[in-house]
């Protein structure tokens, strides 16, 4: 026990000690784990959670990806693009509730008129949120996928100082077996390289429990994200979907839902002792696999919560994946089964807040 203790608390970790602490199987070593990293997350981010409302805006998407629910050939899918004027409505609900920053997210597309109107979304939820409380209106982030510099550069301009641009996994091998020929691992990276340069707050992640993915393979996300100084991190487990290629996948390579679940935890908590002062969210898949997913997602060192604001009838739409939470719930009730959640952890929401981990 007392060697689990002394790894967690070390300043620097090699490959070797990520790897010894995602395999944990111990009940009491794991509990070691996340006290570790939940006292670390209090020393670096403090006692707060903060909310990030959530709008899928958008299930329309021109990528394939093996895994998502909403790739462009599943055709039982509805497609749909909400209105500006929804999505600024959503925004302003988000900024009376204080929860001080919103998430744009969407199926990627990467034509004009698409840019056009993610910018014109941008600059009206600024010019919307503005308030004594948020002087400089809601945080927003993006999450609309691989752009060009001009599109990015047009998105910070009008007022996003986050992007979320997950990395899915750092084995490039695993990602081309998860991705048509038409992805890449090495465009992905360079949208991320170009995001930091243009001056966003850039968060990445991965799917965790992927057909064929070992634990190595895990620490290594982890220690891309120490190398990019990754800003905030939206990881969780992998969940099928039916009607995608990869739910063919069967036997030794499919982990069991108990076991992904757990190296979801660890991979938080490690991913807190390793990068330390870096925002980090408890992923709704996260509870689409155990009802307290979330909590515990916090108690092993998450610090944000990404309450659902997407229209009630288009989130049954966007389904990446099979089981999806809070489907029939609309905002007002999400916004209190989750101040419930947080408090049942004992850590205190932060209102009208952006909580970034440092100024851009
Ligand atoms: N299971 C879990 N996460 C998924 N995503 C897409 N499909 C799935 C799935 N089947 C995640 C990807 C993507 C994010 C928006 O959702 O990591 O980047």
């Amino acid at each position: 026990m007392d060697n689990i203790k002394e790894l967690c608390s070390r300043p620097y970790f090699e490959l070797e000690d990520i790897v010894t602490l995602l395999s944990l199987q111990d009940p009491q070593e794991i509990e070691v784990l996340s006290k570790s990293a939940e006292v670390r997350l209090l020393q670096e981010r403090g006692n707060a959670v903060y909310f990030r409302g959530l709008v899928e805006f958008s299930n329309i998407c021109t990528c394939d990806c093996y895994y998502c629910g909403i790739r462009k050939s599943n055709t039982g899918v509805q497609r749909y693009l909400l209105q500006k004027e929804q999505i600024v409505e959503a925004a302003r609900w988000c900024a009376q509730q204080g929860y001080g920053s919103i998430v744009l997210q969407s199926g990627e597309r990467r034509d004009e008129s698409f840019i056009d109107f993610v910018e014109d979304v941008v600059r009206s939820i600024k010019e919307a949120t503005r308030s004594p409380g948020l002087p400089l209106g809601l945080g927003i982030t993006l999450c609309v996928g691989e752009q060009n510099a001009e599109a990015y550069k047009r998105f910070f301009r009008a007022g996003a100082h986050r992007y979320l641009l997950r990395i899915e996994t750092t084995s490039a091998d695993l990602f081309s077996q998860l991705h048509p020929k038409t992805q890449s691992f090495s465009s992905r990276k360079q949208c991320l390289d170009l995001l930091k340069k243009i001056g966003f707050l850039v968060g990445t992640g991965v799917m965790i429990g992927l057909p064929g993915q070992t634990v190595e393979d895990l620490a290594r996300d982890i220690l891309f994200f120490r190398d990019l100084d990754i800003d905030m991190i939206g990881m969780g487990p992998y969940i099928v979907h039916p009607e995608t290629p990869l739910s063919a996948c069967k036997g030794e390579q499919v982990r069991c839902t108990d076991e992904v679940f757990l190296l979801s935890l660890k991979m938080i908590a490690v991913t807190r002792l390793v990068l330390r002062n870096v925002n980090i969210a408890a992923t709704t898949a996260l509870q689409a696999i155990k009802g307290d997913g979330r909590e515990q997602g916090l108690l092993f060192g998450a610090n944000v919560i990404m309450p659902q604001l997407t229209p009630e009838e288009f989130r049954k739409e966007y389904l990446l994946y099979e089981g999806k939470p809070c489907l029939d719930e609309n905002a007002e009730q999400c916004k209190s089964c989750l101040s419930r959640r947080v408090a049942s952890t004992g850590r205190v929401i932060a209102y009208d807040a952006w909580g970034d981990r440092r100024v851009v």
